[in-house]
């Protein structure tokens, strides 16, 4: 097979775009995915410091290593979650990765925040992996607002957002159906939320890594059963398999007719936001669901 744009022996087939490329031209083409992604729901510009949150995965990291290389300014991001091994890994990746390319990196400890996942686990009755992101979330939104970033970037890709869609449109989630989508404007002390590889499939995002040589953690979270929606993902790889280009519409047709459908179904809607009593974050009771976790797992350890 040849690549489409300079007639090379490609490398990369590409059959939701019934195309293929060389290594040089998909490069070209997936920088100019995720320049068109940004620039089409302007998630920030060059002028603007971007917050990347990096957890050591291929996506987030050649999500950083793009941004870097296109201009953007990139700072990142990574929330070491305690847990014995893999997390130690994962933050190694992260830091010899950041270290190797000269790209400016945060770490938030978990342990040193009194969150501890392992603890965490311990201290709460749900389980444990909601939890763990709904921590994660509640630090990319601080770290981004006492930055003073314009914007928090993470690395979902099209079949994360793709598989997302699908569950909350299974279960008619007006809540979740009226704020999905790849750039979340700021607002009441929350920052700007954006997805730079929302048009960029799972096979596309491991190809870059691979010809970019990133090295990246692969190793799935002890304390999760599996990767969140594989059954969803695997469903929609059949569906594009026999009729290719079916994600990037159901996506793209959902944010231009689906979603302005419920726009006035706000989740938050009903509650007022104030600030948590501890630590500030937007939250409809005294203390913010991150600092009631963190009660807990205080309580358990004295107790
Ligand atoms: P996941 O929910 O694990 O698929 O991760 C989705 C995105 O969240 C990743 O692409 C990262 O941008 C971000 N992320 C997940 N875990 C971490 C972490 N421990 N530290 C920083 N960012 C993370
Ligand atoms: Fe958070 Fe597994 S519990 S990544
Ligand atoms: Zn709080």
């Amino acid at each position: 097979m040849k690549c489409r744009r300079c007639k090379a022996e490609a490398e990369v087939a590409l059959p939701s775009h019934n195309t293929a490329f060389c290594r040089d031209c998909f490069l070209l083409y997936f920088s100019r995915q995720v320049d068109h992604a940004i620039r089409r729901h302007a998630m920030f510009t060059r002028a603007d410091r971007v917050l990347v949150a990096l957890s050591g995965g291929k996506d987030s990291l050649s999500l950083m290593l793009e941004l870097a290389n296109l201009g953007y300014s990139a700072t990142g991001l990574h929330v070491d979650l305690g847990i014995p091994v893999s997390s130690e890994r994962a933050r190694r990746r992260v830091e010899d990765f950041c270290a190797m390319h000269g790209l400016d990196l945060k770490v938030v400890e978990l342990a040193t925040e009194g969150l501890a996942i392992p603890e965490v686990k311990e201290a709460v009755y749900r389980p444990v992996c909601s939890i763990c992101g709904k921590i994660k979330r509640h630090y990319f939104n601080r770290m981004a607002l006492e930055g003073g970033y314009t914007a928090l970037a993470t690395g979902h890709n099209l079949d994360d957002e793709v598989a997302r869609l699908f569950a909350n449109t299974l279960r008619w989630d007006e809540a979740y159906l009226s704020d999905q989508g790849p750039c979340l404007p700021d607002e009441g002390g929350f920052a700007r939320k954006v997805k730079p590889l929302y048009r960029l499939s799972e096979f596309e995002t491991a190809a870059y890594a691979f010809l970019r040589g990133i090295e990246h953690h692969k190793d799935a979270c002890p304390y999760s059963p599996g990767a969140s929606f594989t059954s969803h993902k695997k469903l929609w790889g059949e569906l594009e398999w026999k009729s290719p280009g079916s994600k990037v519409s159901f996506y793209e047709g959902f944010l231009e007719r689906g979603r302005p459908a419920f726009a006035d179904r706000d989740r938050e809607k009903g509650f007022e936001l104030r600030p948590c009593a501890s630590c500030g974050s937007p939250t409809s009771q005294e203390l913010c669901g991150v600092c009631r976790v963190r009660a807990a797992v205080a309580e358990r350890r004295g107790g």
